[in-house]
């Protein structure tokens, strides 16, 4: 076993965040009053389905190219969807499109990618043209801007995950021209998964823990797959009127920053500058408004650099290698080629300097043929 600080593309919880003062500012969404915050995305996405009145034979058009669990949340609303195939820089398709469009098409669902902006000024525009309502993911894309203004703000309706930029517990914003309402059940603690990003903060400073966490979490999770086998369950969408847990709403105020999609650029433009050449095409630039959720990397074995990468400390991610069981995986060969060749590495605004260090040369040793242990 290697000796390293466990890095992760999931921000951790510092443990001074309590002694933080409340922000003044909050950024968009959280600062419409339009704006609703439930534990999850996905039952953002099913409440915002709902109370747009979509559902029968409504069809939404929805990218190949997906995580899964926001088709479940779309299914389970009640709509029909279809899919569409991304192009090499991973946006839609408009001559495509129009090949698609029925008179039961209700919706362009458009994804932000790893926080970086579609052209959501066009897409808009586009479906303005043909009486398509837009609907923006930006799960991914929270603080992230196309044109100076918010990813999110331009569809008719949009949602976030607060907890995939700082790290909470939970919770997934949506804003809609018709805002759903709240249950009036309670808030979960949340205090369990604020413990576990406490830990990922240790485990991100100190090499004697973030080994330990690297040894057991791998054991942890093959135990609970033995126990309870289902490649689908990361798509499920649990009760859509879980609100966002108690710490979520105490700590969100204290930790938003100005400056945090700054850091994660900074962070993304010095891995770009050691690894320009591992990164895919749509990710290859770092435009202006981007706020970037990870660091992709594009290789013929990804399975295989992850495995070398842990033992350098650092955790990446294989995102999306399974897609929603809803879709034709033959008919959508550049999905699958992204689903099977990219995977993630981090760049949240907890990383100090020596921790990117540490993926550059993680990276830099993983894709080469070399395996040594780098001290640090
Ligand atoms: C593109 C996209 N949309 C929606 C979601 C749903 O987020 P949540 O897990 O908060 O439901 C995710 C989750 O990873 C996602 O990647």
């Amino acid at each position: 076993m290697y000796f390293a600080r466990r890095l992760s593309i999931w921000p951790t919880l510092p443990l001074n965040v309590y002694f933080r003062h409340v922000s003044k500012w909050l950024p968009f969404p959280l600062s419409d009053d339009g704006c609703r915050v439930f534990s999850k995305a996905r039952h953002a996405i099913w409440n915002a389905c709902r109370t747009m009145g979509l559902g029968g034979n409504d069809v939404v058009l929805v990218p190949a190219y997906h995580h899964g669990c926001e088709i479940e949340a779309l299914l389970q609303a009640g709509v029909k969807i279809r899919y569409y195939e991304v192009t090499d820089l991973l946006e839609p398709d408009a001559s495509s499109l129009e090949t698609m469009l029925t008179p039961d098409v209700k919706v362009l669902y458009l994804i932000h990618y790893l926080g970086f902006p579609q052209d959501a000024i066009r897409w808009r525009k586009w479906c303005d043209e043909r009486g398509l309502l837009l609907f923006e993911d930006a799960a991914q894309a929270f603080l992230a801007e196309f044109d100076d203004k918010p990813v999110g703000s331009f569809g008719h309706a949009g949602v976030f995950c607060l907890y995939k930029t700082y790290g909470i517990p939970d919770g997934g914003a949506v804003i809609t021209f018709m805002p759903p309402k709240l249950p009036e059940s309670e808030h979960p603690s949340g205090r369990w998964g604020v413990f576990k990003r406490h830990v990922n903060w240790v485990a991100e400073r100190w090499a004697l823990i973030g080994s330990i966490h690297l040894y057991v979490k791998p054991l942890l999770k093959k135990w609970k797959r033995k126990k309870n086998h289902n490649p689908h369950k990361e798509f499920e969408l649990g009760d859509p009127n879980t609100l966002p847990s108690d710490m979520t709403m105490r700590l969100i105020t204290k930790m938003v920053d100005h400056s945090t999609a700054e850091r994660r650029r900074e962070n993304y433009k010095f891995l770009l500058d050691h690894h320009r050449h591992l990164v895919p095409r749509p990710f290859a630039t770092l435009p202006k408004g981007a706020c970037p959720f990870a660091f992709p990397v594009e290789v013929d074995d990804a399975d295989e650099v992850l495995k070398k990468l842990r033992r350098y400390g650092v955790e990446g991610l294989l995102f999306w290698r399974n897609a929603h069981p809803s879709l034709p995986v033959k008919e959508f060969p550049k999905s699958m080629a992204f689903r099977n060749r990219v995977f993630a590495v981090p760049v949240h605004q907890e990383l100090t300097a020596s921790e990117l260090m540490q993926i550059t040369e993680a990276l830099h040793r993983a894709t080469t043929k070399k395996l040594n242990p780098i001290t640090t």
